[in-house]
């Protein structure tokens, strides 16, 4: 529904209860970009980490609701390839932070049958990062349900830059012609490669009013349904999740065809 806030129009989800959810029209792929942690703290006149550790919460609680949704993949950007910009003091403890949640929350995951992965240059995280990062892929890597997928430390142009490398390099060992380059080749080289075949969102949503992308999966989300919400992300939770993807079922998917009869 549109409605006018403070002479601005703005797409509000409408309010639902579960059952209004079509369970057979879940989204198969959900993306996030986890916004307004630092607002959120600053709102209570909190250091702006207390919003990091809040949000830890927050994903806790949706990786919980969306594998119960039946969602296939969850991917959360946790860290981009500009968040270095940011104090040394925040910064490392948006490097602690990976610690401490897979610390508290791998049994939980295991659980719920949730595999862990994670995109991004993890080369460049600290030592620590790296090894709570590594430590939880092993440690659910036997799990088959919802895959949870963290862009930490990505970036879509650097993304983009590093497939061009590699297929460039495939083309200069004789394994690749260049007439052959088609999009799957792309597909192939990405990050998300690995998540196949859900390698892109069907739904992206962006917390805190901010209507951006930021640098996130710009491939991939061509045909990705968009969805803004208010508030900031310590805030949201498995109701507001349900209202994203009340609004992505209201949507009209047409991939530059015609409208499609509803409920295709
Ligand atoms: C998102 O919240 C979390 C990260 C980028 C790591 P922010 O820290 O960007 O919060 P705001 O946007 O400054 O409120
Ligand atoms: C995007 O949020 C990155 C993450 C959520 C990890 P930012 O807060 O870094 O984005 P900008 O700076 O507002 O565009
Ligand atoms: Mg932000």
């Amino acid at each position: 529904m549109d409605v006018v806030l403070f002479g601005r129009k703005k797409t509000v989800a409408p309010e639902t209860s579960p059952s209004d959810l079509d369970e057979t029209r879940i989204p198969k792929h959900v993306a996030i970009i986890m916004d307004g942690n630092g607002r959120w703290a600053q709102k209570r006149h909190l250091p702006r980490v207390a919003g990091h550790k809040e949000g830890m919460n927050t994903v806790k609680k949706v990786t919980i609701a969306a594998s119960h949704l039946g969602i296939k993949v969850l991917t959360l950007y946790a860290f981009s390839t500009e968040n270095w910009k940011r104090s040394e003091n925040e910064v490392n403890y948006l490097m602690q932070l990976p610690v401490d949640f897979f610390d508290t929350f791998v049994p939980d995951l295991v659980k719920e049958n949730v595999r862990v992965n994670v995109m991004g240059y993890t080369d460049q995280l600290p030592k620590k990062t790296q090894t709570a990062v590594n430590n939880a892929i092993a440690d659910t890597a036997h799990c088959t349900g919802m895959i949870l997928n963290f862009a930490l430390n990505y970036g879509g142009q650097a993304e983009i830059v590093t497939a061009i490398q590699k297929i460039a390099q495939q083309v200069v060992d004789g394994n690749q012609q260049v007439a052959d380059i088609t999009t799957d080749t792309v597909d192939q080289a990405l990050m998300t490669a690995p998540l196949a075949p859900y390698n892109n969102p069907d739904l992206l949503i962006r917390t805190s009013g901010e209507e951006r992308i930021s640098n996130f999966l710009l491939w991939q989300i061509a045909y990705s349904e968009l969805v803004f919400t208010e508030g900031y992300w310590p805030d949201f939770d498995d109701a507001e999740l349900r209202r994203c993807i009340s609004q992505f079922q209201q949507r009209d998917r047409r991939f530059g065809g015609v409208k499609q009869p509803k409920n295709k």
